[in-house]
């Protein structure tokens, strides 16, 4: 067992014992840096498989077939990215983390994406003149529901208003596998559908849903 899985257990139990409110209250959220590099790469290995789950949900990728590629992209995320977080349980151990792109940063890497997407006829197009996008967010596999994602919401939004920025756009898979957990997480934030968008990878068509928040 490493390091990581054996802290996932122990706090597995502690989440056991302590009621939520109390695991909630050890939750700490801020920025990540290189140091994290090693954790986040385990968490996104957790969520992130060949084999996907609907229910627990997960990343597209498959992080634990090129390590070295995986490792040196999310590397690169940390040290560009404004907002990349990673949220900590007792004794420090990172359990799950959040990357954001601002609007400059996404069109930078998908220059088309704003036409890409079949905006829904009621969304105010307004909303988009500037933005946030969340690209990822993984808690560790044994951990969801805790608490931690919102956790990194908290941090992200407090962040982004002192920016000026207002509007969260993400965007969640519906096929060729819908993330059921990605959907009800979305629901709980109070976001809305604003849009579709068709996108290939890897040699497969997926539907993404794009969801906007006001903030
Ligand atoms: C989706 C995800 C980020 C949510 O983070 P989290 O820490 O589990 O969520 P929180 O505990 O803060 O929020 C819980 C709410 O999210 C929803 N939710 C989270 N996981 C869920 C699941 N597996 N099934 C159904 N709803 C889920 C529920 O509405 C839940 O509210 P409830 O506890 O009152 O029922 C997390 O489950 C995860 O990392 N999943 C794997 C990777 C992924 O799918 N990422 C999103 C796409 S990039």
């Amino acid at each position: 067992m490493d390091k990581l899985n054996l802290t996932a257990n122990l706090l597995e139990n502690e989440s056991l014992t302590l009621d939520n409110k109390m695991f909630r209250n050890r939750l700490r959220a801020r920025k990540a840096t290189p140091k994290d590099l090693n954790e986040i790469y385990h968490i996104a290995c957790s969520v992130g498989k060949n084999k996907k789950d609907s229910n627990q949900g997960f990343l597209m990728d498959d992080y634990s077939s090129d390590p070295k590629y995986y490792q040196k992209r999310l590397m690169e995320s940390i040290l560009e990215l404004d907002h990349f977080y990673v949220a900590e349980s007792y004794n420090n151990k990172i359990v799950g983390f959040l990357m954001a792109y601002t609007k400059e940063q996404w069109l930078k890497y998908n220059e088309n994406w704003i036409e890409e997407v079949f905006w829904h006829p009621s969304f105010d197009k307004s909303k988009i003149e500037d933005f946030i996008l969340i690209d990822k967010t993984a808690i560790y596999a044994p951990l969801t529901g805790h608490g931690i994602g919102s956790k990194l919401y908290e941090l992200l939004i407090q962040d982004i208003l002192k920016k000026g920025i207002h509007d969260i756009l993400a965007e969640t898979i519906i096929s060729p596998l819908p993330n059921f957990a990605s959907l009800a997480f979305r629901k709980k934030q109070d976001y809305t559908l604003a849009g579709t968008r068709y996108e290939d990878y890897k040699g497969e068509t997926y539907t993404d849903l794009i969801y906007h928040k006001s903030v």
